[in-house]
C-alpha cells in the first residue's frame, strides 16, 4: 500500500514560539527519523515571505543539539527543502483555500493527513480553526489541530472557546497543549510513583505531610508585558502548568495507561479540590532594583503595562484535596517571575517517624529529619531523596544526605524538548499528554472564583525586588500550615 503523506502547518509561523520551539522541535524529530517519510511543513502567517525567506528565517534557530553529529548540515538542508510558506490572513477563507491547493499538490496519489499547529493570539483562534477545518482540512486522511494556551481567561470565556471549537472539530481532533506535560520529569512522574514499591504505598496522607510545586524564573516579563498584564502569573503558570503536574501527582491509579483512563482520573482529582480562598493565597509584583552598577526594571516600567497595574507576577497558594487519599494534606504552589533563580521542582515532604529513636540527634526538631523527595523538572533534571544518615566516625552524629539521580550523570542521551515529545504524540494521535475539555472545565472552576475575587477586591500585590526570593507573605502562608518551603536547589 502507498504510505500516507503528512503536512504540518504552523499557523503563526513568524511568531516567537514558532521560531524558538516549533520549527526546532520539528527539525529534531526529523533528525531522529521520527517524522513520517512523506512529510511537508508549511509556515502560515500574515507577513509576505517566499519559501526561501522562511527557510532563511528558521535555519537560524535550528540546532544540531543531538550529539552535534557531523551530518547535521546535510540533514538541515534536507529538512529545509521540505519547508514552504503561505502568506495569509487568519480569518480569510480564500487564503486557507490557497493553502489547501498548495497542500494538495504535494499529496497527489496518497492518503493525506494534516496537522495544524495554531500558534497565534487567542482573539483569532476561532477564525483560524474555522477556516483551517472548513477550507483546508484533509479530504482523505485525518485533520488534527494543536492549540496553545490561553484557553480563555476564566470559566466563561474558556467554555465559549470550547463550544466554538466544537462547531468545527471533534474532541478527537483537538490537541490542547500544555508544554509542561511534555517535560521529561513530568512524564516520568507516573513511572516513579506507580512502578516503585518504595513510593507507591507512601503516596497518601498517611505518609506525606505536604507537597510543594515551585516555579521560578530569574527574568521578568520582558517584551511580553502586553500579553501578561491581561493574564497574570496565576493564569500563566498555575492554572495550567502547576495544576497539571498536581493532577498527575495526586490522581488515583488509572485503570490503564490509555489517554482516556488517565484523563478520567485527572478530572476526578481536579474536581475534588476544595474551592480556593483569599486567606490561602498571596500575590506579589516585582519592583525595580539596583544591584551594584546594574539596575533592574519594575514590572510596571514595561511601556505596555499600565502604571497602576495590580497584575501579580508572583503568587503562592495552598490547595486541599477533599478525598480519602489526601484529606488534610496541603499542596503548596509558588510561581514567580523576576526571582533570584530559575527552576521548577516538585518537593514531597514526608511525615515524621513516630517515636523516632534519634530525636535528640536533631535537637528535638524533627522537621530537620523530614524525608524529602525532590523531583527537579528543570534545569539539571533529577530526582533525589533526602534521608537521615550517620556521619561516619566515632560517636553518633546524624545528617541528612541525598540519594541522588542526576540525569546528566546517569544518562548520556540528551533530554528532548517538551515540544518534540508533544508534536510526536499529536502526529501519532496520542492524547495522553494533552488536556481534555472536561479537565479544562475543572481547572477553570477551581481558579475562576479566586481570580474574580482578587480582581473585584483589587487586592494589591506585595512588592518584591527584582531578583529577590519573592514576598515574605509566601513564608507566612507556609508557616500557617506548619510548613517551610524547600529551597529551590
Ligand atoms: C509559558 C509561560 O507557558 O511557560 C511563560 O507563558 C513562561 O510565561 C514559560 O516563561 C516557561 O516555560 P519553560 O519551559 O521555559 O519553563
Amino acid at each position: 500500500s502507498v504510505e500516507p503523506t503528512i503536512s504540518i502547518t504552523v499557523v503563526g509561523a513568524s511568531g516567537d514560539l514558532a521560531k524558538k520551539k516549533i520549527f526546532p522541535a520539528l527539525f529534531a524529530l526529523f533528525y531522529e527519523d521520527c517524522l513520517p517519510k512523506h512529510f511537508t511543513i508549511y509556515g502560515y502567517a500574515r507577513s509576505k515571505m517566499t519559501d526561501e525567506e522562511l527557510r532563511e528565517m528558521i535555519s537560524g534557530t535550528l540546532t544540531c543539539r543531538i550529539d552535534k553529529r557531523e551530518n547535521c548540515g546535510d540533514k538541515m538542508d534536507q529538512f529545509l527543502q521540505r519547508c514552504f510558506y503561505n502568506s495569509g490572513l487568519y480569518n480569510s477563507e480564500e487564503n486557507f483555500s490557497e493553502l489547501d491547493r498548495k497542500l494538495k499538490e504535494k499529496e497527489v496519489g496518497r492518503l493525506a493527513n494534516r496537522l495544524f499547529y495554531l500558534s497565534i493570539p487567542p482573539n483569532i483562534f476561532v477564525d483560524a480553526v474555522k477556516y483551517a477545518s472548513s477550507r483546508a482540512s484533509s479530504a482523505s486522511g485525518w485533520t488534527r489541530v494543536i492549540v496553545e494556551k490561553p484557553f480563555g481567561r476564566d470559566s466563561d470565556s474558556s467554555g465559549e472557546l470550547t463550544r466554538s471549537f466544537k462547531q468545527y472539530l471533534t474532541e478527537e481532533q483537538i490537541f490542547r497543549i500544555d508544554h509542561y506535560l511534555g517535560k521529561e520529569l513530568v512524564e516520568n512522574l507516573s513511572v516513579l510513583r506507580f512502578s516503585n514499591l518504595v513510593f507507591e504505598p507512601l503516596w497518601s496522607r498517611n505518609y506525606i505531610r505536604n507537597v510543594q510545586l515551585i516555579f521560578s524564573e530569574d527574568f521578568g516579563t520582558e517584551g511580553r508585558g502586553g500579553y501578561f498584564d491581561n493574564y497574570g502569573i496565576i493564569r500563566d503558570i498555575m492554572q495550567n502548568h502547576l495544576l497539571q503536574i498536581l493532577a498527575l501527582f495526586a490522581m488515583e491509579t488509572p485503570v490503564t495507561l490509555d489517554a482516556e483512563d488517565i484523563r478520567n482520573e485527572k478530572v476526578k482529582v481536579l474536581r475534588s479540590m476544595r474551592q480556593l480562598t483569599l486567606d490561602n493565597v498571596i500575590v506579589g509584583q516585582y519592583k525595580g532594583h539596583t544591584r551594584g552598577s546594574k539596575s533592574y526594571p519594575a514590572y510596571t516600567d514595561d511601556p505596555t503595562v499600565p502604571n497602576n497595574s495590580l497584575t501579580p507576577t508572583f503568587a503562592a497558594l495552598a490547595i486541599f484535596i477533599d478525598n480519602a487519599r489526601w484529606d488534610g494534606v496541603p499542596f503548596l504552589m509558588k510561581a514567580g517571575k523576576a526571582l533570584h533563580t530559575k527552576g521548577a521542582e516538585i518537593r514531597v515532604q514526608f511525615r515524621h517517624v513516630p517515636g523516632n529513636l534519634y530525636k535528640q540527634n536533631f535537637g528535638a526538631d524533627l522537621d530537620k529529619a523530614t524525608n524529602e523527595l525532590v523531583i527537579r523538572v528543570q534545569p539539571d533534571e533529577g530526582i533525589y531523596l533526602k534521608i537521615n544518615n550517620k556521619v561516619p566516625g566515632l560517636g553518633m552524629r546524624l545528617d541528612r544526605s541525598d540519594l541522588n539521580l542526576l540525569y546528566k550523570a546517569r544518562y548520556t542521551k540528551e533530554i528532548p524538548d517538551a515540544y518534540e515529545t508533544l508534536l510526536l504524540d499529536a502526529i501519532e494521535g496520542e492524547h495522553r499528554l494533552f488536556i481534555r475539555s472536561d479537565e479544562l472545565v475543572a481547572a477553570w472552576s477551581l481558579f475562576t472564583p479566586l481570580l474574580k475575587e482578587l480582581e473585584e477586591k483589587k487586592i494589591a500585590p506585595e512588592l518584591y525586588p527584582y531578583g529577590s526570593r519573592g514576598p515574605v507573605g509566601a513564608h507566612y502562608l507556609a508557616a500557617k500550615h506548619n510548613i517551610r518551603w524547600g529551597d529551590l536547589s
